[in-house]
């Protein structure tokens, strides 16, 4: 497979097309920025570690009937994934309260929700990505009502599976965000799962395993990283 134009540089990856129109290359990169771009830094081997561990899941979220972009890891940083068209959307669920929930709403972090809650944000660098509801998703034409269907199904679906998972791994999956895409008119995971989207705390000690660490300059970034890398990969 050849690698084509990039097609599009995030904070995070690089997507290069390939001479597969249906396939794409996803390059991890190293360089981390919270705050939506503001606070930037490096991370050193972020981009083997997401890029690993994003794998991993997809091809466990597979086996459990959850189609992914996932299709061929090609070394440490590359992965092929299937040509998505990206609903421009990060959907978010919680299950423990943290972030900018916790700051929104006046809840203490670590407060167990009585239901996981699912929320919007309209994928938008310039506008700071805002929140957005189903109805305003709707009046926009950014996706249909079959799909908003679709992505919460599909959504609290992989966050049932992921909780299993890592509870199996010492670890309390508080909150992540997922990106969805169009493929063959149907709706699919399209976007990493790592420590730079999720919330990772650890299920004796609620020690932070993810980018809160980076974004909150609680020291031992690379640590965890790995450290999350290492419990994944133990249990694969
Ligand atoms: P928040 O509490 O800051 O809204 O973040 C909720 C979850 O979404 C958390 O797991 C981190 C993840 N996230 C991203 O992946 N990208 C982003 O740009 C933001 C703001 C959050």
């Amino acid at each position: 497979m050849e690698k084509g134009a990039l097609l599009y540089e995030g904070k995070a990856k690089r997507v290069y097309r390939t001479d597969d129109e249906k396939l794409f290359i996803v390059s991890y990169k190293d360089d981390a920025t919270a705050f939506n771009g503001e606070k930037k830094g490096t991370i050193t081997g972020k981009g083997v570690v997401n890029n690993r561990m994003s794998n991993m899941i997809c091809q466990m979220l597979e086996e459990e009937g959850i189609e992914t972009h996932f299709v061929k890891e090609l070394n440490d940083r590359e992965t092929v994934v299937k040509a998505v068209q990206i609903v421009p959307l990060e959907v978010i669920v919680r299950n423990v309260a943290a972030g900018s929930f916790s700051k929104r709403f006046g809840v203490e972090e670590g407060t167990v929700l009585k239901s996981p809650t699912l929320e919007y944000c309209l994928k938008d660098d310039a506008l700071g990505d805002p929140m957005i509801n189903e109805y305003h998703i709707l009046a926009l034409d950014i996706a249909t009502e079959e799909e908003l269907k679709a992505m919460s199904d599909l959504t609290f679906k992989i966050n049932k599976i992921l909780c299993a998972f890592f509870e199996q791994v010492g670890v309390k999956l508080i909150d992540f965000k997922i990106e969805l895409g169009r493929v063959d008119g149907k709706i699919i995971l399209a976007d990493e799962i790592s420590p730079d989207t999720c919330r990772f705390w650890d299920a004796e000690t609620n020690k932070k395993l993810d980018k809160d660490r980076f974004r909150r300059d609680l020291g031992g970034v690379e640590e965890v990283y790995q450290e999350m890398l290492n419990r994944v990969t133990s249990r694969r």
